[in-house]
């Protein structure tokens, strides 16, 4: 039998913002090709996680390796190089550059092609993401969902090994949340390892064959998403919290 060596490898990562613990000696692996879930309370530290994978945020302590490469203490855009793509929860497009422009500055910056590669590869990405027709208009002047698209498309650009995408469903309509559900398991069926923080649980469900749940800097669960869908654990952090939100907008 043979070992599967991880893509992504975390070890001992902890973090605290004065009092509040976001990451306590947390360790996991992503394996190649691995769709995993994140889910967890608001402000449980999901989004610091990826800035600490991706190297806008250091910890306290721990260790992240990708392809067995230490990128401990190396910075965001060395990290970009090395093979990891995120996107922000927040979208960040350059708002006054079309679409292509957007993508293009990733693929020279981010991937470190060449000018007439990145041309070749940013168009490539812009299809992938089904932003072709989008190519020319400003980004600022996008729908939602395909300023979602653009977010992926920019992460894409860089040809990561690992992709970090945080929220990229919030806000969509159920509709507009299956198109983009497809776009990422394509992109997942080529391959790429992916982390996906997501509240919006269906769509997690429809894309990753692992889930897990981040609370107090912990993996409180992780697994079969099914599983871990109904851990008692998961269901009082998370999907109470969930049914609260809802009651507080009826
Ligand atoms: N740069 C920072 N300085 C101080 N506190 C921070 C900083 N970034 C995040 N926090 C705090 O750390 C906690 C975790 O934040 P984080 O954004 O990682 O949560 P999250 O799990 O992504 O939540 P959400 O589901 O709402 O996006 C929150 O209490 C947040 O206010
Ligand atoms: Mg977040």
């Amino acid at each position: 039998m043979s070992v599967v060596d991880p893509i992504l490898r975390l070890r001992g990562i902890s973090k605290k913002f004065g009092e509040i613990v976001v990451a306590a000696d947390l360790s996991t692996d992503l394996l190649p090709g691995q769709a995993l879930g994140i889910v967890g309370p608001n402000g449980a530290g999901k989004s610091t996680l990826f800035s600490m994978i991706s190297g806008d945020l250091r910890p306290d302590t721990g260790v992240v390796e990708l392809d067995g490469v230490d990128l401990t203490g190396r910075r965001a855009h060395e990290r970009t190089r090395a093979g990891i793509g995120r996107t922000f929860q927040i979208p960040r497009p350059f708002e006054k550059m079309t679409v292509f422009e957007n993508v293009l500055v990733f693929a020279t910056v981010g991937g470190g092609l060449g000018r007439d590669a990145a041309f070749r590869f940013a168009a490539e990405t812009l299809d992938r993401a089904g932003l072709g027709a989008h190519a020319n208009e400003a980004a600022g002047a996008l729908s939602l969902l395909a300023r979602k698209r653009l977010e992926v498309a920019r992460a894409l650009a860089t040809d990561p090994k690992v992709l970090l995408l945080d929220e990229v469903a919030g806000g969509l309509t159920d509709p507009e949340v299956a198109e983009l559900v497809e776009l990422i398991r394509s992109v997942n069926a080529e391959g790429l390892a992916i982390i996906w923080i997501e509240h919006v649980v269906h769509a997690l469900t429809a894309t990753v064959d692992r889930l897990a749940c981040l609370a107090g800097g912990r993996m409180v669960a992780d697994g079969n998403p099914q599983d871990v869908l109904v851990d008692p654990i998961v269901r009082e952090l998370y999907l109470g919290q969930a049914v609260m939100a809802e009651e507080d907008l009826a």
